[in-house]
């Protein structure tokens, strides 16, 4: 028993209510912990920076869900909710050249080059937001529900391709794959309606291509079928739309919360002196947008840190834990302070899994920081409200609404 690692295994809050304060508790715990994720699954949690950063970019660490000793011996429940991202026939769960052969497909419209260009449409989004926030002003409004979802929800969309008059639909269901503690039956048929409407989407685009991903996806489908089989063209245009908007609206909205509870960092940004850019690595270190990502697995025993992993064992990176680890960042770690350089993180991965979408996400929260400081100088958190709620998921680190007054 006394070599059983899991059963000293730490318990994660499956409503995630002091992300920050359990973290604090698995770094103390070591640099890889075994935990039981909710649905009773078992891994080792990557608790600080350094191990963090040797665990993305491991050998014997691999993405392809074959190795997992628990799936394969049906200890992870068909329901748990992560199963659509470690299932997904997507880049995120394959390694070497099938990796590569999806990731190389769309990389080139994700490169800092191809996304500066988005710059003035990402500009109008914003301004559009803007305007129609201006006219509940003044007064109390939740800025995460009309600024940070819709900013990163319209531009992937018209990257993907999606028609505006669909996005209503979307909002409904998007927040499915990412719910963990929701009903599993309710959680799974939201996705399935999600699966639907993006199956309607690509038949769209099929019958009237346009310039988007989805259109240039369709043609390396329909005109090269051998390069990308339909399950990966449907978990492609899925994959893309899902990361790349729920990750950018826990960035804008921790950026907004941070600066609005810490104004002395506002003021250097809104004169000039510090670039905004700043202020999103800061909010990527100090509140990672990811919490906890799902799965990397043992393919051969192997000592990581002093610590020994089985083959056949799961390992989960903890990017929220990595942000604030004084091991690495002294004891800045939990100061937010976007006046001194910020440092190097690891919050959009490391290694060949490095996040696609990071230029995109990183533009995003820059526009859309400088546009809503202009636009409403004087915004507040608005306090009445009490303590915002965790959104309460292993996978994402934000709150359920961001409740600010806007000012005159
Ligand atoms: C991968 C974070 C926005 C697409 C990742 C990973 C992280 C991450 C940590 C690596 C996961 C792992 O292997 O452990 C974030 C954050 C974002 C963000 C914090 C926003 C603040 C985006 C956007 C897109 C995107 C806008 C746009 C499409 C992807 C894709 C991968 C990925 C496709 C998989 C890459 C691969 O496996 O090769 N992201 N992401 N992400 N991200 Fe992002």
């Amino acid at each position: 028993r006394a070599t059983d690692p899991w059963h000293g295994r730490v318990v994660i809050d499956p409503c995630m209510r002091d992300v920050h304060g359990q973290n604090e508790r698995l770094r103390a715990a070591g640099p890889l912990v075994p935990v039981e994720l909710p649905g009773h699954v078992r891994a080792w949690a990557a608790t600080r920076h350094d191990t963090l950063e040797t665990v993305l970019a491991h050998p014997a660490l691999s993405k392809e869900l074959r190795y997992w000793a628990d799936w394969a011996g049906g200890a992870v429940p068909a329901d748990w909710p992560l199963n659509n991202i470690i299932t997904a026939e997507s880049m995120i769960t394959k390694e070497g050249g099938e990796h590569r052969r999806l990731r190389r497909m769309v990389s080139r419209a994700f490169t800092p080059r191809h996304i500066e260009e988005l710059r003035p449409r990402v500009g109008e989004v914003a301004a559009e937001l803007l305007d129609g926030l201006a006219g509940d002003a003044p007064g109390p409004v939740d800025l995460r529900l009309r600024y940070a979802y819709p900013l990163p929800r319209n531009v992937i969309c018209e990257l993907v391709g999606m028609p505006r008059a669909w996005h209503a639909e979307l909002n409904k269901l998007t927040d499915a794959l990412i719910r963990i503690t929701d009903d599993a039956d309710y959680a799974a048929s939201r996705m399935r309606t999600l699966r639907e409407l993006f199956a309607e989407v690509i038949e769209l685009r099929r019958r009237e291509p346009a310039d988007d991903l989805t259109s240039a996806l369709i043609a390396v489908r329909d005109d090269e079928g051998g390069r990308l089989s339909e399950a990966e063209l449907h978990d492609m245009v899925m994959t893309l739309f899902v990361a790349g908007h729920e990750t950018t609206i826990n960035l804008i909205t921790n950026a907004v919360r941070a600066l609005l509870a810490h104004p002395g960092e506002l003021a250097p940004l809104r004169d000039g002196t510090v670039p905004w850019s700043a202020a999103v690595e800061e909010t990527l270190r100090w509140d990672s947008p990811v919490a906890y990502f799902p799965m990397r697995y043992v393919t051969r025993d192997a000592e990581i840190d002093g610590v020994r992993l089985r083959a056949g064992d799961a390992v989960v990176a903890c990017y929220a834990a990595a942000g604030r680890d004084p091991g690495h960042y002294g004891e800045r770690a939990t100061r937010f302070q976007v006046c001194d350089p910020p440092a190097a993180h690891l919050s959009f991965g490391h290694g060949e899994h490095f996040c696609l979408g990071a230029a995109l996400a990183r533009l995003e929260a820059e526009v859309a920081l400088e546009a809503l400081f202009e636009a409403f100088p004087d915004l507040a958190p608005d306090t009445s409200r009490g303590d915002p709620e965790p959104l309460g998921t292993p996978l994402s680190n934000s709150i359920r609404s961001l409740p600010v007054l806007l000012p005159e």
